[in-house]
Formats: C-alpha cells, sequence, structure tokens
C-alpha cells in the first residue's frame, strides 16, 4: 500500500502514452499530430509493462491510459492487454477524445479496458470545431456510438464547461446524456497555461443547483469510478451526472492518484511542479527492489494540494502532457 505524507493511499495511475493529439481543444495545447514514430525518450512498453507492475506490487490497483490522444499510440490495445494481465490491476480505463475510437473499441474491450471517458464539450458542430479547431464531428459521434455498441459501461463523457462557449447546452448535454445511458460529467476549466484561446471560467455550483431542479437530481450513493468527480443522479436511478470542481471546490483531499508522463516522469501533483524520472532507473538496470524504493520515495514528494485558485496566472504545464 502507498500513502503520502498526508495520509493518502495512492491506487490509482494515470499513464500517458503520447503526448500528441490529432484535436487542438482550446484549454488544452497538444504537441500536434507527427505521425507514429515514436521517440527514443518515449518509455517502451516492456517499460511501461515493468513500472506498472512495481506499482501494482505497492498496492495501485486503478490504471487509466491517457495523452493526448492515447488511440494515436501505435499498438495502444496490445499495450492494454498486457496491463490488463498484471497482478492487482483490476480496474484500466482510457480517456479519449473519440476520433479514433470507431476503429479500435472492439480490441480495447477485448484487450480488458472496462471504461473509457470521452471529451464531448458540444453537440454543436460548428462550436466542435472552434473548440476543437477541428471538423471530426462525425469520427467523434461515431466512435462514441462504437464504444456503446462495444460493451463499455459505463461510458462518460467529460464537458469542460465555458463561459459564453458551450454554457448554453449544458441542459441538452445532459439530457442526450440521459437518453443515451451516458454519464455527463462537467468540468470546471484549470488553468493550464494560456492559450490565447477562450476558455471563459465558469463557477459549476449555479449549474449544479439549475440542474438539480430541472432533472429532479439526488445524491449518488454508489460509487462511479476513482476520480475527483461528485455525482447526483435521477430519482429512479438510473443516470447519473457528474460535477469536477477543481477551482470552486476542489478535491485535494482525498487525491488518490499520480500521472506518469509518455517520457517516464512522474508527477505527483496536476497543478504542481513536484516529479520523479523514472526512465534513467529503467534504462539503467534498476532492480525491482529498486524501483519500488524509487517509487516510495516519489509518493513522498506529492504535494497537498494544487494551487490553481491561489495563482491562477501560474503556469504550469499543459494538459496533453500529463493526460489531464
Ligand atoms: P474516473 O476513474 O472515471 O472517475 O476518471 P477521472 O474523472 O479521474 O478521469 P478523466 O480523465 O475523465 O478526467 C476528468 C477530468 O478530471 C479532467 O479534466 C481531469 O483533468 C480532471 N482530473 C482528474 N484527476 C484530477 C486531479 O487529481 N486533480 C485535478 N485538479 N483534476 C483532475
Ligand atoms: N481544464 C479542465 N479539463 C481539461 N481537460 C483538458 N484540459 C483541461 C483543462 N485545462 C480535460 C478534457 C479531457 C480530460 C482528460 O481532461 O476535457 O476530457
Ligand atoms: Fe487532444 Fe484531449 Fe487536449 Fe483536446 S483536451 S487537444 S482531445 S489531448
Amino acid at each position: 500500500m502507498l500513502r503520502d505524507r498526508f495520509g493518502r493511499s495512492i491506487e490509482y495511475l494515470r499513464l500517458s502514452v503520447t503526448d500528441r493529439c490529432d484535436l487542438r481543444c482550446t484549454y488544452c495545447i497538444p504537441t500536434g499530430f507527427r505521425g507514429f514514430e515514436e521517440p527514443e525518450h518515449w518509455l517502451r512498453f516492456d517499460e511501461i509493462e515493468r513500472l506498472v507492475g512495481a506499482f501494482a506490487r505497492l498496492g495501485t490497483r486503478r490504471v487509466r491510459l491517457t495523452g493526448g490522444e492515447p488511440l494515436l499510440r501505435r499498438n495502444v490495445s496490445a499495450l492494454a492487454g498486457r496491463l490488463a494481465a498484471i497482478d492487482g490491476i483490476d480496474d484500466l480505463s482510457m480517456s479519449t477524445n473519440a476520433t479514433q475510437l470507431g476503429r479500435h473499441a472492439q480490441a480495447l474491450r477485448q484487450a480488458g479496458v472496462g471504461r473509457i471517458n470521452v471529451s464531448l464539450d458540444t453537440l454543436d458542430r460548428a462550436c466542435m470545431q472552434s473548440i476543437t479547431g477541428r471538423d471530426s464531428y462525425r469520427q467523434i459521434m461515431d466512435g462514441i456510438m462504437a464504444g456503446k455498441d462495444a460493451g463499455f459501461e459505463p461510458i462518460k463523457i467529460n464537458m469542460v464547461a465555458m463561459r459564453g462557449v458551450n454554457d448554453g447546452e449544458i441542459e441538452q448535454m445532459a439530457a442526450f446524456c440521459i437518453a443515451n445511458g451516458f454519464v455527463l460529467r462537467l468540468i470546471e476549466v484549470m488553468p493550464m497555461g494560456d492559450t490565447g484561446r477562450n476558455t471563459a471560467y465558469l463557477d459549476l455550483g449555479p449549474v449544479r443547483a439549475r440542474l438539480t431542479e430541472r432533472f429532479d437530481l439526488v445524491p449518488q450513493a454508489a460509487e462511479l469510478g476513482g476520480g475527483p468527480a461528485r455525482y447526483l443522479a435521477t430519482r429512479d436511478g438510473r443516470s447519473s451526472i457528474g460535477f469536477i470542481t477543481p477551482m470552486s471546490q476542489h478535491f485535494c483531499a482525498t487525491c488518490n492518484r499520480v500521472r506518469l508522463a509518455v517520457d517516464g516522469t512522474l508527477y505527483l501533483c496536476l497543478g504542481q511542479e513536484e516529479k520523479f524520472e523514472f526512465r534513467p532507473l529503467l534504462r539503467g538496470g534498476a532492480s525491482d527492489a529498486e524501483l519500488e524504493a524509487a517509487i516510495r520515495a516519489a509518493i513522498e514528494l506529492k504535494p497537498h494540494q494544487h494551487d490553481f485558485t491561489a495563482r491562477p496566472e501560474k503556469i504550469v504545464r499543459f494538459m496533453a502532457q500529463t493526460g489531464g
């Protein structure tokens, strides 16, 4: 069991398998899509598998594949299969933009990915194009439906709510998710560096009150994944809506996760700089015991909380580097 200095149990590893993306969301700056060639500094599958194995021996049970866009990593389903087979990993999931999900959904499911979360900020084609910088509406919607057909349960829809951008269609998105059996999660935008585009912050407190009334929502009892979202459910218990409020009501006291970037850097917090480099150990012949000791030492560095709210201008690193 991994415990940090503040008594939090660390059991969730977010694993970024690429920093590239085929979209350009306004609140995120990915490195762009430069094809499938893999730089030497990216961890290889055997290195990732070995490191995740060490985390699992120390009590990590959840792994989420992220990016950039994880489906742009060549053979990512094969990696998923290798991770799903690791003793102790009982929750393997992926966060994706769904542009490539149509092609990959079945293979991912068969490889042992149980849950997927999809970024979908709008149902309006023009609005989507202005947020993502691409016209991928058809691909994304087909990808989501392919995910549903492949049996991912539940599919969560991540909607980053932005004032004057998509805040007028929150009710419509909620209705769409309820009708399709998806779990909507509304997310407050985090200031991850100035992208130069409109990502105006929206406090989700009032939105939550509005949706509670409109959809007759009640507190949700069951656990829905291992993340920071707080959920409400419809009265019949069939649908849930989650709220991820890093700015208005942060959840750092119960943080259970760390993030591994594609180059083997472990980031201890999304909104702080503390990090630990695993690539030199993996490539320098470290033993399993040395890897485990290094993981324990890294967890000691985990800070108490992010300081987005205290220093909103702070540029940390873009989301695509650490996978959100
Ligand atoms: P579940 O296991 O399904 O609950 O996944 P998740 O919600 O943790 O993962 P997802 O990749 O879908 O992330 C949704 C949003 O939550 C993204 O905007 C993330 O950046 C944000 N998020 C996830 N973990 C943290 C965290 O530890 N701190 C902060 N500030 N935001 C987080
Ligand atoms: N603030 C909040 N959420 C973000 N995401 C990416 N960048 C940001 C940001 N600056 C979300 C995406 C994706 C998830 C993994 O992270 O919507 O669904
Ligand atoms: Fe790509 Fe996700 Fe960043 Fe959008 S938020 S540009 S889909 S990595």
